[in-house]
């Protein structure tokens, strides 16, 4: 028996990067899957993959910010495999390509960066929650980011968000605690994945001279600590923001 064998786990944009990385380490570990992504066929693929090593994995293609796919993946979870155990809130997103400076940023993009790195998540939150307090164990996990300890010019919105998930994990974890149901934020660093390699190559020579451990970060990096905190390992850790940056900063 494996450490989360007979749990289900639920991880929002689950097709790439991070969260794909966090699907398959859970999966490893025992749990089976519930994915929902965007991109159908990333997703299909990645649910195929999780089939072949014996994990039940439904995939639900589809937007996290829209309440009908919400409702959609939940249904599906308890119909094909039963309650959400574990969920994995890692949806999320800048929108640095639409203006580079706050100051020529407009209200419609930073709505659009809150509601995905930030409400999502909160929905994702409020409709997990009752089962896990009624079952007396779940755990919660928020996909923040170091930005919102540090600051990123050009992500202020971005930013308020990811900071806003701390201050949500922190209520929550206090609200859900007497009930075996812990709440975390897990704060990337610069990870290597789609959405960092982009990045101009004197940026991002600039990013890892900034690193003390003198490299990027990989989806596996993150998606330990998120299997960890899944685990028993993580039954006494609630309420907590965890950096996994290389020791960018250090707290
Ligand atoms: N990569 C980094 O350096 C880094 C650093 C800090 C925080 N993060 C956070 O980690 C999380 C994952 O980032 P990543 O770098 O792995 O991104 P990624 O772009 O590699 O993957 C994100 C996945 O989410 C899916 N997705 C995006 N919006 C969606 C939506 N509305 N509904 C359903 N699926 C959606 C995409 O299709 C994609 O498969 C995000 O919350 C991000 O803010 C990443």
């Amino acid at each position: 028996m494996t450490s989360l064998a007979g749990k289900i786990a639920m991880v929002t944009g689950a097709a790439n990067g991070i969260g794909r990385k966090c699907a398959c380490l859970l999966a490893d570990e025992g749990a089976d899957l519930v994915l929902i992504d965007l991109e159908d066929e990333a997703l299909e693929a990645l649910a195929a993959e999780l089939d072949r090593q014996d994990c039940n994995a439904v995939a639900i293609a589809g937007d996290c910010r829209e309440d009908e796919i919400l409702e959609r993946a939940f249904e599906a979870a308890e119909a094909r495999l039963g309650a959400v155990d574990i969920l994995v809130n890692n949806v999320g997103q800048s929108a640095r390509e639409r203006a580079d400076e706050f100051v020529g940023s407009d209200p419609a993009t930073w709505r659009f960066v809150l509601e995905v790195s930030l409400m999502t998540s909160m929905r994702f939150a409020r409709r997990a929650a009752p089962a896990m307090r009624e079952r007396g164990w779940g755990r919660i996990i928020n996909m923040s980011s170091d930005a919102a300890l540090a600051g990123d010019a050009g992500l202020a919105d971005y930013a308020a968000a990811k900071s806003g998930l701390l201050g949500f994990t922190r209520s929550l974890a206090r609200e859900l605690a007497p009930h075996g149901v812990t709440v975390n934020a897990v704060c990337p660093g610069a990870i290597r994945t789609r959405a960092t390699e982009q990045m101009a190559p004197d940026i991002m020579a600039r990013v890892v001279r900034g690193i003390p451990m003198a490299r990027m970060g990989e989806p596996e990096d993150v998606a330990r600590l998120v299997a960890f905190l899944a685990g028993e390992g993580g039954r006494y850790i609630t309420g907590q923001t965890l950096l996994v940056d290389g020791g960018r900063w250090m707290l």
